[in-house]
């Protein structure tokens, strides 16, 4: 047992399973399937936060029944040729000493059509919530179709390993429609009285026990009371657990949070959601089960809280997913000691959600090797070799690859012009809620002092510099900078705005840092579909008591949020701080303070005044060094924005992936 995390790190007996510690890596989608089968990609994901020090994992859903397919990756539903693909995994997963069960999904009314090529299945053919789309109301005989795909899921579990399943119960999907009030108008024995409405999953779960016998976990992943009026209310939800526990027929209860009623974006809440989510939810459950074991989930995040969940009596166990994308070894750092070690998750949601939307495989932006694990086995591995690795910049490439590097036993100085470290990075964790970036940029500090860095701020280096150092390795991680002339993908042809160069003109990087204080009223022009560095610095300015108008040729703000489920909670955030926003229009001129705002689609011209413009354009690489060192005879190698002006995961991404080669 440690000392720092005693109740995270005790042992707990789970139906017939004793599971080593409190650390669950829940349910969640990493969409990595090649043809439907869980391949090479899924087994390294997995094996590594088994090998990590997780206690439970529990896989990507199985559809249900062909109805329920809702991703590209989703893994084929109706054959046992996935047996032997899924018996990899929970032979590597027994290996490292974790147990692993599976999730079975069926979303009922919201699926996705193009994915599936099936109409959605329903209660009573409610509306999508997901989509424009309606359901199909199910007959008597595809209810029992349905649960027979359920428990034919569970039956090639068991042949495949799984200690068990985790049937998907919450966020308002098939189980729980049939729950619910909103999507059950049912009059026949599957709707009505309560026990009418719990029929279907207490046939899914009797049948499985049956099929599968005594040695399986039957867990149950439930949400908390659904949004809008009428809607089931927490106790209506706490009833149905009692029920269902107090005849011993679930194990587990994993309690999320959010829907896809209204909530998405709780789900899998970012930053803008409070920490420990899922806190209040999973201890109401606590409070009504006597048999059943209750994981708490969302935004837990790091071994301290889920520590003080357990000990509060919240909670039995607690799933920590980002944070262990993010960092595989959580649990055994957490359980050494070395909690500080743990990389932390930003909850910025850019490359595991923000990927999955899209039907990409998950990744992470703080940790490339998510869903790489595969080609990537050990995250560094030291070098035969050892030389000067000299890195200039310390933004998030730099950061990577100078810790990186280090970590390999390689000798590295890092500069940066700067007076601190984190590049634009720290621009961004100034922004409104953004400060667990900060948090990520002070552990790179940590880290780098660790092994014996040498940091030098304040420090510009030329080329001569560079050339003076004599470094075996030169990686120029020097970023980019703000587009100052205002160019408009709106406007192809034009080189910048007119107007730009008036003293009125400053760009969302002078705002951040302080180096210039806009007047009262400001307009904000978005050339990056909302991209942070607009949307956060409109809200930056919002809270500063600034009245802003954001302007951007997109139909939409915050397009560019919309992958990391930030979109529509940063539009709260406009409505309610009073940011205005002008879309579908560009901006045709800034002369003295009037703005000439073009109409995109009729062309119609207003003439607007304000104090200042701030403009969030495209950057511009700071590459002015790789064009100067590429005839010095030096290693030479250049990353991130200095390449193209990107987001903060590719410059991580290509860190990690020189550093190893070096
Ligand atoms: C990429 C991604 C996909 C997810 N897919 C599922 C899913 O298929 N089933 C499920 O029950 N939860 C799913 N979740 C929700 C997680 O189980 C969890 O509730 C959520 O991530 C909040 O917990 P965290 O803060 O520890 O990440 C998903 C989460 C992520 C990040
Ligand atoms: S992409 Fe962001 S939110 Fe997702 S696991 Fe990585 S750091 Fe966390």
């Amino acid at each position: 047992m440690t000392k720092a995390f005693p109740k995270l790190f005790s042992p707990i007996k789970l139906r017939h399973v004793e599971l080593r510690n409190r650390v669950v890596f829940g349910a969640h989608t990493p969409n990595m399937s090649e043809l439907g089968l869980p391949g090479r990609r899924h087994l390294g994901y997995y094996r590594a936060r088994a090998r990590g020090g997780a206690a439970l994992i529990v896989v990507e859903p199985m559809p249900a029944h062909p109805t329920a397919i809702l991703t590209r990756g989703n893994f084929i539903c109706d054959s046992d040729d996935v047996i032997p693909h899924f018996r990899k995994i929970t032979d590597a997963v027994h290996d490292e000493g974790a147990a692993i069960c599976q999730q079975i999904y069926h979303v009922g009314g919201h699926g996705d059509q193009d994915n599936s090529w099936n109409p959605y299945w329903s209660p009573s053919g409610r509306v999508s919530f997901h989509d424009p789309w309606g359901s199909h109301a199910m007959s008597e005989g595809e209810i029992e179709e349905v649960i027979d795909g359920f428990v034919m899921a569970a039956g090639r579990m068991a042949a495949a390993g799984f200690d068990g399943c985790d049937l998907f119960a919450g966020y308002n999907c098939l189980i729980d429609q049939f729950w619910s009030p909103v999507t059950n108008r049912r009059d026949d024995k599957w709707g009505g009285g309560m026990e009418n409405r719990i029929r279907f999953v207490r046939e899914i779960i009797t049948r499985i026990r049956a099929l599968n016998g005594e040695n399986f976990i039957i867990g149950l992943t439930v949400t908390g009371a659904e949004p809008g009026a009428g809607g089931m209310t927490l106790d209506d939800k706490l009833e149905i657990a009692a029920w269902l526990d107090g005849r011993g027929l679930v194990d587990y209860f994993s309690v999320g949070t959010g829907s896809y009623l209204t909530e998405f974006s709780r789900i899998i809440p970012s930053f803008q959601h409070p920490m420990n989510l899922g806190i209040a939810d999973a201890h109401a459950y606590k409070g009504v089960v006597r048999h059943a074991l209750v994981t708490a989930e969302s935004r837990i995040k790091t071994p301290a809280n889920a520590e003080q969940a357990l000990a509060d009596g919240i909670c039995d166990l607690t799933s920590l997913v980002r944070a262990q994308i993010a960092d595989p070894c959580l649990a055994d750092k957490a359980a050494a000691g070395r909690a500080e070690d743990i990389r932390p998750c930003i909850s910025c949601n850019q490359l595991c959600i923000g990927r999955r939307v899209r039907d990409y495989w998950l990744s992470c932006l703080v940790n490339p090797a998510a869903g790489r694990e595969w080609e990537w086995p050990d995250e560094t591995g030291p070098t035969a070799s050892p030389r000067h690795i000299l890195v200039v910049g310390g933004g998030p490439g730099g950061l990577e690859i100078a810790r990186v590097a280090a970590e390999r036993g390689h000798r590295v100085t890092l500069t940066e012009r700067q007076s601190e470290l984190g590049g634009q990075f720290r621009l961004a964790a100034g922004q409104p809620e953004r400060g667990e970036i900060g948090g990520l940029i002070n552990w790179y500090a940590q880290q780098l002092a660790k092994l014996r860095v040498r940091v030098r701020l304040r420090t510009e280096m030329t080329a001569r510099d560079i050339a003076a150092m004599a470094a075996d390795v030169v990686v120029l991680c020097t970023g980019s900078r703000p587009d100052r002339a205002g160019y408009m993908r709106a406007f192809p042809g034009r080189d910048g705005l007119p107007g730009a160069d008036q003293d009125n003109v400053c760009t969302a990087h002078d705002v951040l840092d302080g180096s210039i204080l806009p007047g009262t009223n400001v307009l904000l022009l978005d050339d990056i579909n909302g991209w942070w560095p607009a949307s956060g610095t409109a809200l930056h300015l919002a809270e500063q008591r600034h009245m802003v108008t954001l302007v951007t040729a997109a139909d939409v703000p915050c397009g560019q949020l919309e992958y990391s489920q930030t979109a529509d909670t940063t539009r709260r955030r406009f409505w309610k701080m009073g940011v205005e926003t002008v879309v579908s229009t560009g901006l045709g001129s800034w002369r003295g303070n009037t703005a000439t705002l073009v109409n995109l689609y009729t062309g119609d011209e207003e003439q607007r005044d304000f104090d200042t413009l701030v403009l969030a354009c495209t950057n511009t690489p700071e590459d002015r060094l790789s064009g100067e060192l590429a005839e010095s005879g030096l290693e030479v190698h250049t990353l991130g924005d200095a390449l193209a002006a990107r987001t903060a995961s590719m410059a991580i991404y290509e860190a990690r992936k020189l550093a190893r080669t070096l």
